[in-house]
């Protein structure tokens, strides 16, 4: 991934493994399967960070930093704020991804649910995240909820959470928090998550700082869809992607 990054002329590359401890704080089943185990802090550090030093160059920076799945559960803070504090992850995206138990990926979380009450319930647990106990510097994928949903129209509208999206908007903003663009929208009903809608609201609110991610998983989908991106930040009034590096915010012109 980082020689096909390199070849893409990625200045920045951040490197962001899952770790998944909401999983092993709540038991999930996952395709029937229970999750016991998740990534290997350990082996994950060691081997990036020796990749950083091979690696990195004038003209090249990879970042070693992780996603931390936010559940509202002690067990689970303690676990990334060990992560924290033993690994020194060059940056972290907060993300979430279970609410009630159940990973919004999954059916089971929308049964018996509205649109609107499935959506709303996961938007509660986005601001929940935001007073994680454990430091974090990207709000990772907001409308993950959307991207496998089983509604006819799933697509997020701030106008329909305006209340709520406001308050997370806000929040981020007064934390100095970095808000994630994600070109992986799967079914979302957008090429990009959050939409234009709510990137022109965090504008207009005074945000500035987004991140752009192609939660990339696999080499072919590295920088896929950034000009979308770029473009539509650009039109909104944006000039900068900031990259959080080790506690620093480094400005990139878009
Ligand atoms: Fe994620």
């Amino acid at each position: 991934m980082v020689a096909c990054a390199k070849s893409l002329g990625v200045r920045y590359y951040g490197v962001s493994e899952h770790f998944d401890y909401e999983y092993l704080a709540t038991p999930i089943t996952v395709y029937g399967k229970l999750i016991t185990s998740t990534t290997d802090a350990e082996r994950y550090f060691s081997e990036i960070r020796a990749l950083q030093k091979t690696q990195n160059a004038m003209d090249f920076t990879l970042l070693a930093g992780c996603e931390m799945g936010f559940y509202a559960a002690l067990q689970c803070h303690e676990a990334y704020a060990a992560v924290h504090e033993r690994y020194h992850p060059d940056f972290v995206v907060n993300s979430v991804h279970t609410v009630d138990g159940v990973d919004a990926w999954f059916r089971e979380y929308f049964e018996g649910k509205t649109k609107q009450q499935a959506y709303r319930r996961y938007f509660e647990a986005v601001r929940s995240s935001l007073d994680a106990p454990y430091p974090y510097d990207i709000v990772g994928h907001i409308g993950y909820v959307s991207r496998n949903a089983p509604y006819p129209d799933v697509k997020l509208r701030y106008g329909e959470f305006s209340d709520i999206l406001d308050d997370i908007l806000r929040t981020i903003i007064e934390k100095d928090k970095i808000l994630e663009t994600n070109s992986s929208s799967r079914g979302a009903g957008s090429d990009f998550l959050p939409d234009v809608d709510i990137l022109s609201r965090y504008y207009e609110l005074g945000g500035r700082k987004v991140s752009f991610a192609s939660d990339a998983h696999v080499t072919t989908r590295i920088m896929f869809g950034r000009e979308k991106v770029v473009a539509a930040l650009k039109a909104i009034g944006f000039t900068h992607i900031t990259v959080p590096a080790c506690g620093k915010h480094i400005s990139v012109a878009l």
